[in-house]
């Protein structure tokens, strides 16, 4: 195999040690519920990853036919919604291990076989099918483990392989960011979905940035101030979602009996870390908090812009599902603006629907990005602590309704330059 080729086959094994590692604890019964209408049974995605794998390495590059054939419609996540998972004829966990396996040893045959030098085939060139696979797989691995933290604590124990670092000091708290015009998207030659693409020329005025997320101690604070039950700082739609929803803290955290306020993740409950990085708060939440702070949300391209250049490698990002939550404020290094924590930690609200970037071509198929464009969804960025390397860039977009808080996410503050 050639040395991409090789690289390719390596970030495909990346992302299945994953998947295999988080879901060995797990009971068989876990495996196959449903724990919650938002997410799929753990053993669903298993085999719909598989067939995410057969459809594009096995089945579009060499004609092979559908190992279950059958099971297409049911492991497709357009044909068989999320509310009908749970009584889908699914493989059991066994046959679902036996078909991730053999369409794995198919995908590297198919491997083998392509030219990625041919630039002919834009799905092969540069391995960029083999890319978006893995990517796939590293992307169902942390709805995976939305679903996890779902389960009442004792039933699941990550395999954690690091310690949670602590805060790096205090915040230095504004970081002013001239503005002008940059190249927004993603850059030529990496792998990058179609929604980040084409590179193109944005404007943004000049703004300030948070150095810092936001921290559960500041959303204590909020939460001290009456935040969760004053109307003038929420949106609309945002205090209707909390009506409804009867929201008083973020999700997973509940009160100690004493006043104070203890947050669950996975097995663990302890007292909320007032250093820590805020997450699973509702972008209703996180604009409410940011009304609060007299501040608003960045968009998405002051975001993108402040994260130029952040680097995603293991020292300087808290992602890849090492720690099994976010990290104390300042723990990870800078971006060359200046901001920290930038990557991995939390998912950042941004204040922007999900849209295409002008010349936008959807490729190779539009229900990855293109059907969810529109004023119904809110972009986030940066990734958090379960987001894999392949996953983990700065030009990546990730999107969702603004009421989801089972997401690992928060918000980092932005204002107009003064
Ligand atoms: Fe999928």
């Amino acid at each position: 195999m050639s040395a991409t080729a090789t690289a390719l086959a390596d970030r495909l094994e990346e992302a299945r040690a994953r998947t295999r590692e988080l879901l060995a604890p797990l009971s068989a019964e876990d495996m196959a519920r449903q724990h919650s209408p938002l997410l799929s049974p753990p053993l669903w995605d298993l085999g719909h990853i598989a067939a995410y794998e057969e459809l594009w390495l096995v089945r579009r590059l060499t004609g092979a036919p559908s190992l279950h054939p059958e099971l297409e419609d049911v492991y497709d996540a357009i044909e068989t919604p999320r509310a009908t998972r749970s009584e889908a004829p699914i493989l059991d966990e066994t046959a679902a291990r036996r078909y991730l396996d053999d369409v794995r040893a198919r995908a590297l045959d198919a491997l083998a076989g392509a030219d990625l030098a041919d630039d002919a085939d834009p799905l092969t060139a540069r391995g960029f099918v083999f890319d978006m696979v893995a990517q796939h797989e590293a992307q169902h691995t942390e709805t995976v483990l939305q679903c996890l933290q779902m389960l009442p604590a004792g039933r699941y124990a990550p395999p954690r392989r690091r310690p949670l670092p602590a805060g790096g000091g205090p915040a230095g708290r504004w970081v002013e960011l001239p503005g002008g015009a940059f190249p927004m998207g993603a850059p030529g030659g990496g792998f990058a979905y179609d929604c980040e693409r084409p590179l193109h020329r944005r404007e943004v005025a000049p703004f300030e940035i948070a150095r810092d997320p936001v921290t559960c101690g500041e959303h204590l604070a909020f939460m001290a101030d009456g935040g969760y039950r004053r109307p003038e700082l929420w949106t609309a739609a945002g205090w209707e979602w909390r009506e409804r929803e009867g929201a008083e803290a973020p999700l997973y955290w509940e009160r100690d009996g004493e006043g104070g306020w203890l947050a669950r993740s996975f097995e663990r409950r302890g007292p909320v870390d007032p250093e820590g990085v805020l997450c699973h708060a509702s972008a209703h939440e996180a604009d409410a908090h940011a009304a609060w702070a007299g501040a608003r949300l960045p968009t998405e391209a002051e975001w993108e812009l402040a994260a130029h250049g952040a680097a995603a490698d293991a020292e300087a990002a808290n992602r890849d599902q090492l720690a099994f939550g976010p990290a104390g404020r300042g723990a990870y290094g800078a971006a060359p603006g200046g901001c920290r924590g930038l990557i991995g930690d939390a998912w950042e609200w941004t204040s922007t629907a999900f849209d295409a970037y002008p010349g936008f071509r959807a490729f190779p198929y539009p229900e990855y990005a293109e059907v969810f464009f529109g004023p119904r969804f809110r972009v986030l960025r940066g990734g958090s602590w379960a987001t894999q390397p392949i996953a983990a860039r700065v030009s990546f977009r990730n999107w969702d309704l603004p009421e989801r808080r089972q997401i690992f996410a928060g918000l980092r503050l932005a204002r107009d330059a003064g």
